[in-house]
C-alpha cells in the first residue's frame, strides 16, 4: 500500500507541475499525449483504490453531479468595484487626492494592470487546498461555483508551498480568449445553438452552468489580481503579492507594471490602449493601484470602491461607415426599433453591419438618413449605435427617415401611446412577436432548451408548426427532422432537451412567459414568495404589492397577464403536456431549521458543496465564517483558524462523521 500511495503522490505532483508549466509559464515540457498518459495512470490507480482519492487530485476537476441551483456564499471581505477615471484629467485628480489624503508631496508608487473584461471570482484555500469559490455577485454574497472553478485547469487545486498559509482568498477574473470564443461559437452555430454575443457573456455563461461538465468543456482562463482574507502570510506591497502568485501556481497577467507618479499612469494607459486590438483577450481599461499595502490601509474604502485604486477607461471604439438602409425590427413585445444596415466595418476587431437607432425621437435628434456617412461606436456589451452623421458627406437628394406606420411583418398599425417613446405593433399574433416570444422562452436564461436556437424557432413558425410556447411541448421528431439543416439525430436531441426542460424551475418558466416588466430577478422572487404557479396566477394586486421588490407597474403587468384567458389556456396546455416544475430551493426536511453550520478543513466523505447543499435542503444555513449565529463547526482534516476560533468561542465542534450521523 505504501508504494501505491507514493506512486499516487508522485503522479499528482508531476501532473500539477506540468499544469503549471503549461498554464502559468506557457512552456509545456511534455507532449499532450504524455500528459494524458500520466492522467490515465492516475485514474487507473484511483479506480482501484477509491479510498485514496483526495480533493486536490487532478481527477477531481470534473465529474461532480449537476446541481439544481447555486448556493450563495458570503464573502468574508466584500468584493468592491472600482471608480472610473474617464480621461487624463481624472487620472491626475486621482493622484492628487491620494497625495492629499496621505499628506505627502512625494510621488506615489502604483501598480498598473490591464482591466480584463470577464467575470470576477474568489477562490478560497485552507492550508493550501482549494475549498470553494464564488462569483462576485452583489459584492457581499456571490454564487457557489466551486465545481465549475475546479474544472478550470489553470486554477491550482493545491498551491505549491510546503508551509501554506492557513487561509488564502485569491480574487481574479475568469475570461476566454478571442480564438477560443470564435471556435466555440462556430461549433454552437453548427449545432443549431445560439452563439454567445461576446467573450464576456461566454465566460459568464460558462461559469454559471449547473452541470460542471459543460463548464469543463469551455476553455476558460483566469488571471489573479487581488486578495480577500490572508491568514499566515503577509506582504508589504501589492507587487510583492503579485510576484508570489505564480510561485503558488496562480496565473497573473504579463503586462502589469509598477512605477511612480501620474505621468507613469498616463503612459501605461496609452501603451495598453495601443496594444488593445492585438491582445488575445478583451480588456475595457486599466486599473491603477497604490502599491504599498500600508498606504492602501490608510486610504481605506468608500462605500462601494476603494480609495486606493481606480479604473482608467478607454475611449469607446468608433468607426466611420455608410448607412445602406434603415429597417424597422419588431421585438417580442411589439416594440419597433429602427436598425441601420451598414456597409460592414471593423470596430475594435469585430465586424459590425447593424447599429441601433433606438427610436424615432433619436433619429430626429441626430437627423439620420439612408445614404448618410456616420460615426458608429461599440462600448462594452451594448449593441453598436450611431453616434452622429457627418453632414458634409450627405448626398443632396437624401430625405429624413420616418418609421413605417404599419408593421413590416404583419401590416397591422404601429401605435405610439401617449408619453411613450417606443412605437409598438399591436397585433399579438404578429409573426415577429410570436418568434420573439418563443426565442425568449427557449433561451439560456429562461427554459434553456439546448439545441433550440433562433433559426429553429423561425423555421417552425414560418412552417406554421408552432405559434405559442405550449406548442413546443407537443413537438414530435417528424416536425423537426425534415427542416433545412436538421436531421434525425439533431431532431432527437432537441426533443430530448424539450423533455428535460419540463422539470425546469418555476422561476425559469415565469421568466420565459415574457410578462412585461418581469425579468429574471423578479421571477425568482415570485417563486420564492408564492411557491406554486397556481398561487402566482391567483395573486391579486394587493398580494403582489406586499412584496418589497414589486412595484405598481410590475404588479399590474402580472395581473394583466394572468387575467388574459389566452395566457391561462396556454399555461394549462404546457402542464397538460408534462411540464412539472422543480422549485429552485428544494427543502427535504426541516431537520436543520434555524441551525447554522460552518465547515472547516478538508472533508473526506463529502465535497464541501455537497455538505452545504445537504444543510440547505434540510432547512439549515452554512456560513463562510464563524459568527454569533454559528451553532456548529464541522471540522475536517487540517482544520485551521476557524477551528481555533470555534474553540475560543465555545462553539460546539463536530467531526464530519458526526455531521453525517446528525442527518440520519
Ligand atoms: S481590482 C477593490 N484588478 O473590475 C479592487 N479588478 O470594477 C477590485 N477587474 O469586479 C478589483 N481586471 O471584475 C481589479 N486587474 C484588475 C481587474 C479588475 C478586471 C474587474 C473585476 C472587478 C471590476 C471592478
Amino acid at each position: 500500500m505504501r508504494i501505491i500511495i507514493e506512486k499516487l503522490t508522485e503522479l499528482k505532483r508531476l501532473i500539477n507541475e506540468h499544469n503549471i508549466n503549461y498554464y502559468i509559464h506557457d512552456k509545456p515540457i511534455i507532449s499532450d499525449s504524455e500528459y494524458d498518459e500520466l492522467l490515465r495512470e492516475l485514474i487507473k490507480i484511483e479506480e482501484k483504490f477509491p479510498e485514496l482519492v483526495t480533493q486536490d487530485s487532478p481527477t477531481q476537476r470534473v465529474g461532480a453531479s449537476p446541481l439544481s441551483s447555486f448556493n450563495t456564499i458570503e464573502h468574508r471581505i466584500p468584493m468592491l468595484s472600482l471608480a472610473n477615471a474617464m480621461n487624463n484629467g481624472e487620472i491626475k485628480d486621482f493622484d492628487k487626492q491620494i497625495k492629499k489624503f496621505l499628506s505627502t508631496e512625494d510621488e506615489i508608487e502604483y501598480t498598473c494592470e490591464p482591466k480584463l473584461d470577464g467575470l470576477a471570482v474568489e477562490l478560497v484555500y485552507e492550508n493550501g487546498i482549494f475549498q470553494y469559490g464564488s462569483t462576485r455577485g452583489n459584492g457581499v454574497t456571490g454564487e457557489d461555483i466551486t465545481q465549475n472553478l475546479r474544472s478550470i485547469k489553470s486554477i491550482p487545486l493545491k498551491i505549491l508551498d510546503n508551509t501554506p498559509p492557513i487561509l488564502l482568498e485569491i480574487r481574479g477574473e475568469v475570461f476566454i480568449n478571442h480564438n477560443d470564443f470564435e471556435k466555440l461559437n462556430l461549433s454552437r452555430l453548427k449545432n443549431g445553438e445560439q452563439p454567445f454575443a461576446n467573450p464576456r457573456n461566454c465566460a459568464a455563461g460558462s461559469l454559471r452552468q449547473l452541470d460542471s461538465k459543460i463548464s469543463a468543456s469551455r476553455p476558460l482562463k483566469i488571471n489573479c489580481y487581488a486578495f480577500g482574507v490572508l491568514d499566515g502570510v503577509e506582504f508589504d506591497s501589492h507587487s510583492d503579492f503579485l510576484n508570489q502568485l505564480p510561485k503558488w501556481g496562480f496565473p497573473v497577467n504579463n503586462l502589469i507594471k509598477t512605477g511612480n507618479g501620474k505621468e507613469f499612469l498616463i503612459q501605461f494607459k496609452e501603451n495598453i490602449e495601443s496594444l488593445r486590438e492585438n491582445l488575445k483577450y478583451d480588456i475595457d481599461g486599466v486599473v491603477f493601484k497604490v502599491n504599498s499595502l500600508k498606504k492602501q490601509n490608510e486610504l481605506g474604502n468608500r462605500s462601494r470602491s476603494p480609495r486606493w485604486a481606480i479604473a482608467g477607461k478607454f475611449k469607446s471604439r468608433q468607426a466611420t461607415t455608410v448607412i445602406n438602409n434603415i429597417i424597422a425590427s419588431v421585438g417580442r413585445t411589439g416594440a419597433v426599433t429602427p436598425v441601420a444596415q451598414l456597409e460592414p466595418v471593423k470596430v475594435g476587431g469585430v465586424i459590425v453591419s447593424n447599429a441601433t437607432l433606438h427610436n424615432q425621437d433619436e433619429i430626429d435628434r441626430k437627423d439620420v438618413r439612408v445614404g448618410d456617412t456616420v460615426i458608429i461606436q461599440r462600448a462594452g456589451d451594448v449593441i453598436p449605435e450611431v453616434v452622429m452623421v457627418i453632414i458634409a458627406k450627405r448626398k443632396q437628394k437624401s430625405i429624413p427617415y420616418i418609421l413605417p406606420t404599419h408593421c413590416p411583418e404583419c401590416k397591422s398599425e404601429i401605435i405610439k401611446s401617449e408619453g411613450e417613446v417606443v412605437a409598438r405593433c399591436q397585433n399579438f399574433t404578429c409573426p415577429a412577436q410570436i418568434k420573439g416570444r418563443l426565442k425568449h422562452f427557449v433561451s439560456k436564461n429562461c427554459m434553456d432548451i439546448d439545441g433550440f436556437g433562433e433559426k429553429l424557432v423561425e423555421q417552425l413558425v414560418d412552417n406554421n408548426i408552432i405559434s405559442n410556447i405550449s406548442d413546443i411541448f407537443q413537438l414530435e421528431i417528424n416536425d423537426i427532422k425534415n427542416l433545412d439543416r436538421q436531421g434525425e439525430k439533431s431532431a432527437q436531441n432537441t426533443i430530448d432537451s424539450i423533455d428535460k426542460s419540463k422539470t425546469a424551475t418555476l422561476s425559469r418558466f415565469i421568466h420565459g412567459l415574457g410578462i412585461r416588466n418581469v425579468g429574471e430577478h423578479a421571477s425568482k422572487i415570485l417563486e420564492k414568495k408564492f411557491h406554486t404557479l397556481e398561487n402566482i396566477i391567483s395573486a391579486d394586486l394587493e398580494n403582489l404589492l406586499e412584496i418589497h421588490e414589486v412595484g405598481e407597474i410590475m404588479a399590474k403587468s402580472i395581473t394583466d397577464f394572468f387575467s388574459n384567458q389566452i395566457n391561462i389556456e396556454m399555461i394549462n396546455n404546457c402542464i397538460h403536456h408534462g411540464l412539472n416544475f422543480e422549485l429552485g430551493s428544494k427543502t427535504n426536511s426541516n431537520k436543520f431549521e434555524g441551525i447554522s453550520f460552518v465547515f472547516t478543513g478538508s472533508l473526506i466523505e463529502l465535497k464541501r458543496s455537497e455538505a452545504k447543499k445537504i444543510v440547505e435542503e434540510n432547512g439549515g444555513q452554512v456560513g463562510a465564517s464563524i459568527s454569533k449565529k454559528t451553532n456548529f463547526v464541522v471540522a475536517g482534516e487540517n482544520a485551521g483558524s476557524k477551528l481555533k476560533k470555534a474553540k475560543d468561542q465555545n462553539i460546539p465542534i463536530i467531526s464530519e462523521i458526526e455531521f453525517i450521523k446528525l442527518l440520519k
